[in-house]
C-alpha cells in the first residue's frame, strides 16, 4: 500500500450466504485488488444439491485462510481497510452466520465499520465494478438459485421492485430440471453445456405470461410441464432427447426472461439494463437480450461470468456505496436468512 493510497476507501467485502466463501479487497469501488473464491460444488454434487449443514461447516474451515488470501494478494493489512462489508441474507441461516460473525469480529478489532449488505442488491452492484459510467435510472433483472427480480434502481439504494417469481426462481426451474434430466448440479450450465446439441423447438413447453401487464414471474408450471413430458415418455417405454429438452426448456425460460423485461422497459422508459445473478451467465439469455435491446436503443450491462454467481467482489461493490452514504451496521448485525428487497 503506497502513501497516496491511504486516502482511499478500500473494502473488504465477505461472501458466504450459500455454498461459496469467498472475500474481495476492493480500491475506490472499481480496482479490484484481489478475489478469492472457494467453492464448495464439488462437495455438494454428490447430493445434488446444497446441504446446509455440510455449507455451514466448509465455511467455517474456508473463512479464514480465505480472508487471509484476499489481504495478501491485495497487499493490505486491517490497518489498511476503510471497512468490511458482508452478506447478512438472504441464504441459508448457517451459512450467512459464518460470514456475519467473522466480519463483525474482525472490523471490531480493526476498529472500523461493519457494512450489512444484502446479497440481491449486490448482484446488482456487480455490474457497478466494471462498468464506471452507469447512469440512473437503471433497471435489473435479477436471475440466480434463489431469486428473479426485476427492480428499478433510481439511485444508489434507491429502487423498487417492479415483479419478481411467484413461485420457483429461475435458476432454481432449471437446476431441478437438470437434476430430473441426469446432468448433476449446478444445474444452470449443465443445461446450457447440452442444449448446444439440442432442438430448442423440438418441445412446445408453456411460457407462463401471468396476467397482461403483469412484471412477476412463474416458473413452477413451466417446469412441471417438463417433468411431466418425461414421467408420461418413461411409462410408454420411450426415452426422450435430453439435449432437445434441455434446449426447449432454456428456450422457454429465456423466452419468458426476456418478454418480461421488454415489458417492464416499455412501461419504465429506462435506457440502460443491468442484468445480474447466476443465471446472468447464460449465453442464450444474453445473446437473445442483447439483439432485443440493441433494437430499441436500449443498452445491455452485464457483470463478467465470474461475478454473475456468488462473489466477495459484488459485496464489496455494493459495501463501498454503503460506505461513501456513512451506511454502516450495528454491532448487533445478525444473519437474516429470508431477507427481501424493499
Ligand atoms: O447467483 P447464484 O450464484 O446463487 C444464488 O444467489 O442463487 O446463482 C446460482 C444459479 C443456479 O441456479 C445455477 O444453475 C445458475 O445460477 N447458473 C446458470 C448458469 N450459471 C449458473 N444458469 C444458466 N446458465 C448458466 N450459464
Ligand atoms: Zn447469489
Amino acid at each position: 500500500m503506497t502513501g497516496s493510497e491511504k486516502s482511499k476507501v478500500i473494502i473488504l467485502g465477505i461472501e458466504t450466504s450459500c455454498d461459496e466463501t469467498s472475500a474481495a479487497v476492493l480500491l475506490n469501488g472499481t480496482d479490484l485488488r484481489s478475489h478469492v473464491i472457494s467453492s464448495q460444488i464439488l462437495t455438494h454434487q454428490k447430493y445434488g444439491g446444497v446441504v446446509p449443514e455440510i455449507a455451514s461447516r466448509e465455511h467455517s474451515l474456508h473463512f479464514q485462510p480465505v480472508v487471509q488470501q484476499a489481504l495478501e494478494e491485495a497487499k493490505v493489512t486491517f490497518g489498511d481497510l476503510s471497512a468490511i462489508a458482508v452478506t447478512y441474507g438472504p441464504g441459508l441461516v448457517g451459512s450467512l452466520l459464518v460470514g456475519v460473525s467473522g466480519a463483525k469480529a474482525m472490523a471490531y478489532a480493526a476498529g472500523i465499520p461493519l457494512i450489512g449488505i444484502n446479497h440481491l442488491e449486490a448482484h446488482v452492484y456487480a455490474n457497478f465494478l466494471q462498468h464506471k459510467d452507469l447512469q440512473f435510472p437503471l433497471l435489473a433483472l435479477l436471475v440466480s438459485g434463489g431469486h428473479t427480480h426485476l427492480i428499478l434502481f433510481e439511485a444508489h439504494g434507491r429502487y423498487k421492485v417492479l415483479g419478481y417469481t411467484r413461485d420457483d426462481a429461475a435458476g432454481e426451474a432449471l437446476d431441478k430440471v437438470a437434476r430430473t434430466l441426469g446432468l448433476g448440479y449446478p444445474g444452470g450450465p449443465q443445461i446450457q453445456r447440452v442444449a448446444h446439441e439440442g432442438n430448442a423447438q423440438a418441445f412446445k413447453f408453456p411460457r407462463a405470461m401471468l396476467e397482461p401487464d403483469s412484471l412477476d414471474f412463474s416458473f413452477s408450471g413451466m417446469k412441471s410441464a417438463v417433468l411431466n413430458t418425461l414421467n408420461s415418455a418413461r411409462m410408454r417405454g420411450e426415452t426422450l432427447n435430453v439435449p432437445d429438452i434441455a434446449a426447449s426448456f432454456q428456450q422457454a425460460v429465456v423466452d419468458v426472461l426476456v418478454r418480461k423485461t421488454l415489458m417492464a422497459i416499455k412501461q419504465t422508459g429506462v435506457k440502460t439494463l443491468l442484468l445480474a445473478g447466476g443465471v446472468a451467465a447464460n449465453s442464450l439469455l444474453r445473446e437473445t437480450l442483447d439483439q432485443s435491446l440493441t433494437k430499441r436503443g436500449v443498452r445491455l450491462v452485464y457483470p463478467s461470468p465470474i461475478f454473475c454467481t456468488d462473489n466477495g467482489a459484488m459485496i464489496a461493490s455494493a459495501g463501498y456505496y454503503h460506505y461513501l452514504e456513512g451506511d454502516f451496521a450495528p454491532w448487533t448485525l445478525n444473519a437474516v436468512p429470508g431477507l427481501g428487497l424493499v
